[in-house]
């Protein structure tokens, strides 16, 4: 089931309040959470930023696994967690898969120079953005993952047009 909700500006409690659409879905298992990771796929697109949120083990790298799938990679998806980041070149697209849990400071993120990662035509997925504080740019889409049960929850917001409309044409399962 796919939940799509639309919320007034003044009920919304979130930093850019010209920006209302959320979308929210329980994924009982890593199947369906790899699922909504290729229907994501579909919104990729050069410079296009997808953030994800959420403790150890919430489900990330799965839901990045998904993303690839969609894209037509066939090939093993590591977690970023030691290397930081993986390139994966896709026909239509450049896409960097970066893990931030490893830094302690917003400035060990400006020290190993991927501020340019972030400004070229390259996709760009992050797991632990918060690790990077404030010094990174802001996403077009947020996801924050959360075990519940034996599955997980996903909310995800828009912060671009580009991200809004990604929530908007996501296809229902
Ligand atoms: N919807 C789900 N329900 C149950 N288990 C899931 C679900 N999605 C992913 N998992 C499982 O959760 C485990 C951890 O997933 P994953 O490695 O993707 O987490 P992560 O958020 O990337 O963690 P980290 O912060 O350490 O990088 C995996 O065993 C994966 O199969
Ligand atoms: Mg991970």
């Amino acid at each position: 089931m796919l939940l799509l909700i639309q919320c007034a500006t003044h009920s919304c409690n979130h930093s850019h309040p010209e920006l209302t659409t959320h979308f929210a879905l329980h994924l009982p298992d890593a199947k369906a959470t790899q699922r909504l990771g290729s229907r994501l796929s579909l919104c990729l697109a050069p410079g296009f930023r997808l953030y994800l949120r959420g403790e150890l083990g919430s489900g990330k790298t799965t839901l990045v696994r998904g993303v690839l799938e969609g894209l037509g990679y066939r090939g093993r998806v590591k977690s970023p967690s030691y290397a930081l980041v993986e390139l994966y070149v896709i026909s239509r697209l450049h896409l960097y898969h970066f893990d931030f849990y490893r830094f302690r400071t917003p400035e060990e993120w400006s020290e190993a120079g991927f501020r340019d990662h972030f400004s070229g035509a390259a996709a760009c997925i992050v797991e632990w953005p918060e690790r990077a504080g404030d010094l990174l740019p802001g996403p077009d889409l947020e996801a924050v993952l959360a075990r519940a049960g034996s599955g997980r929850d996903i909310r995800i917001r828009a912060f671009s047009s580009a991200g809004e409309q990604c929530l908007r044409t996501l296809p229902d399962d």
